[in-house]
């Protein structure tokens, strides 16, 4: 696992700036799929879908809805909080599995979307953990003095991925954007520390296994559903229990904290099964986590990034509160990082 903080300095030897959010923003797709609606479609039911996972519903993008669509209404909120133009913007970072095309990257087409006419653009693909990974990337370019406005996006349209026939996947996820615009700040210590960790040989428990070039788009290819989300549901589980709480505590150790100061957990909202088993090792009442997995399901990368929007805008973590936000997806890759609002 590596770790970053905001107390070294940079390769030129120049010191390290803070870096803060400057602003938040959320979309979620207005079409509403309760478990309800999910009976009509699978064998399954209200009672063992919300026990199981904690969700009552989720959102379903549009036709016209691509992610990069979710992504530029996310981005254009976030700009407005942050009180920052579009062509103010000199980097766009894109969080997301499920991009409108192979290339060219869904960054380059909210840049297009949201006028950002002077960003360099890409996306980085790390799953479920993408938000943080943008975060800590962006983060770095502002910390060395390169940047001073990037903007970040999680953003997926996972109904696009999922096998709507097969209860065991379909019954989880959903739709949706979040995004940040970060900055140096002056006052307070804005993001404090990162871990983030990755392990490719667990690759096969959860992935999309065919329309890459290893097994490419072909009549075969979709006869055998390969483009649709594939997921050991049990390992997934144990894994993201152990990482998610070994981040936690490696990312607090860092700054020499401990969890009783932190206000506030994000976590992703994978289910909230995982979120129960990582609150009681950490051993944090779950009521200190920040949960929305009963309304939107698990939407991958855009999960934390909506998350620790709402939470904001909600006041649910005010000015100077600490936050740790952590997650865990597909690739493996998991990652915590440490901040204060
Ligand atoms: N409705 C009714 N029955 C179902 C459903 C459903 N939607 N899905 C599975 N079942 C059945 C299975 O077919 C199985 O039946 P069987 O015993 O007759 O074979 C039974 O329920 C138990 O299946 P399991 O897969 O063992 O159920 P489990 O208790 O493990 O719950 C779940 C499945 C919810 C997926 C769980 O493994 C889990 O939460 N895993 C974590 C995975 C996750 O959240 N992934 C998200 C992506 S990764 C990430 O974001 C971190």
């Amino acid at each position: 696992m590596s770790a970053t903080d905001n107390t070294g300095r940079s390769a030129d030897g120049r010191g390290v700036r803070n870096v803060g959010i400057l602003g938040t923003g959320c979309y979620l797709p207005e079409k509403v799929m309760s478990n309800r609606d999910l009976e009509e479609l699978v064998d399954t039911s209200d009672e063992w879908i919300f026990s199981r996972t904690g969700i009552r519903e989720r959102r379903l993008a549009a036709d016209d809805e691509s992610t990069s669509v979710l992504a530029a209404r996310a981005a254009e909120a976030a700009l407005e909080r942050a009180g920052v133009r579009a062509d103010e913007l000199e980097m766009i970072l894109v969080a997301t599995i499920t991009p409108d095309m192979l290339f060219p990257s869904t960054a380059c087409l909210v840049q297009d979307l949201i006028g950002a006419k002077n960003a360099v653009c890409m996306d980085i693909e790390a799953a479920c953990s993408g938000f943080l990974y943008v975060l800590e990337t962006a983060r770095q370019y502002i910390a060395t003095g390169s940047m001073d406005r990037v903007l970040v996006i999680g953003a997926e349209k996972l109904s696009s991925f999922i096998d709507w026939t097969d209860r065991t996947t379909c019954v989880l996820f959903g739709d949706g954007a979040g995004a940040a615009v970060l900055g140096p700040q002056d006052s307070g210590r804005g993001i404090m520390a990162s871990v983030m960790g990755s392990d490719g040989g667990l690759a096969h428990l959860l992935r999309i296994p065919g329309g890459g070039s290893r097994r490419p788009p072909s009549h075969e290819m979709i006869d055998r559903g390969d483009h649709y989300l594939r997921m050991e549901g049990r390992e997934v589980f144990k894994h993201a229990v152990r990482c998610m709480c070994e981040a936690s505590q490696m990312v607090l150790e860092k700054v020499g904290m401990t969890m009783d100061d932190v206000a506030c957990v994000i976590p992703h909202q994978a289910n909230m099964r995982i979120m129960k088993a990582v609150a009681a090792r950490l051993d944090v009442p779950i009521d200190r986590f920040y949960l929305n997995v009963e309304q939107y399901g698990n939407i991958s990368a855009a999960s934390a990034a909506v998350a620790l929007d709402e939470a904001i805008r909600k006041g649910v973590v005010k000015p100077s509160d600490i936050v740790l936000m952590v997650v865990f997806g597909g690739g493996f890759t998991w990652g915590a990082t440490l901040l204060e609002l």
